[in-house]
């Protein structure tokens, strides 16, 4: 089982986009996928159609333990995930007194069986939830949007990967870096890819994500892009993407 969280601190940048796109890939790819919203605006729960504000059961409950894990699955085409609630935003400070609170999602999930890829949605902050997906996870994907300042930020986002690394979780690493809203006309994006490749070396995957406005019309309809528009570029890309992750597991 892979446990990947997809990371940056930085809002609007790609992440739920991608954990929507790259587990309904991978679910398509023939793999048994289990996603986790796990930041309060629960804009990945409502991407795939769920109305977050009408579940009772939700990654809040489970986080602090008034649900089971069966109790807060969903199933979604072929699909497993675990959606979000705005009551999330207050589990930072709710939480904060809790015995063990950095492991609390890593606990929750240690009956989960049968998954080959759990995707785990992290909110744009460096908080006690992305903290969570931290200690859960083996593999980090982080989104760069290929703009200007698509590094900023970063160096503090590896200083905490490593703090993490030793102290709570030695087998997390940074396996892959998803370059998203790339425009090849634009000199500039060009430019911040180049960057990006000289930071990161070969963990930027090869494939990236263009800009394409089909992928932001989707949510909308709580289609992946693979059902709302298959023929899109961002269709083409984020399978292909899918098949890269997948090689290089
Ligand atoms: N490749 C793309 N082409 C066009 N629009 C995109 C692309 N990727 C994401 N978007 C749009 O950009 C916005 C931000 O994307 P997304 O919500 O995935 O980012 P995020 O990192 O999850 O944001 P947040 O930090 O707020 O959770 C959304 O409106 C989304 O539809
Ligand atoms: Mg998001």
């Amino acid at each position: 089982m892979r446990i990947i969280a997809l990371i940056n601190q930085k809002g609007g940048v790609g992440k739920t986009t991608s954990t929507v796109n790259i587990g309904c890939g991978l679910s398509r790819l023939g793999k048994k996928v289990l996603l986790i919203d796990l930041d309060p605006q629960a804009h990945l729960t409502y991407s795939i159609g769920i109305q977050a504000h009408e579940v009772k059961k939700t990654i809040y409950e489970l986080l602090k333990g008034d649900g089971t894990i069966d109790e807060v699955i969903q199933v979604y085409g072929k699909m497993k995930v675990i959606p979000s609630t705005l009551d999330l935003s207050g589990a930072e400070i709710e939480l904060s007194a809790v015995a063990g609170r950095e492991m609390l999602l890593k606990e929750s999930l240690k009956k989960i069986k049968n998954i080959d890829y759990i995707l785990i949605d992290c909110p744009p902050n460096l908080g006690l939830l992305t903290l969570n997906a931290l200690t859960t996870a083996r593999e980090i994907f982080v989104c760069l949007q290929t703009e200007y300042l698509a590094l900023q930020g970063i160096g503090k986002l590896m200083e905490t990967v490593q703090v993490v690394q030793k102290r709570l979780n030695k087998k997390l690493a940074v396996s892959g870096i998803i370059c998203t809203r790339y425009d090849r006309r634009k000199r500039l994006n060009k430019e911040v890819v180049e960057k990006i490749k000289g930071y990161f070396g070969d963990k930027v995957f090869n494939t990236l994500i263009r800009d394409n406005v089909a992928l932001a019309e989707a949510p909308i309809q709580g289609q992946s892009i693979y059902d709302y528009s298959p023929k899109s570029y961002g269709a083409e890309d984020y399978m292909k993407l899918c098949k890269e992750i997948i090689k290089k597991g």
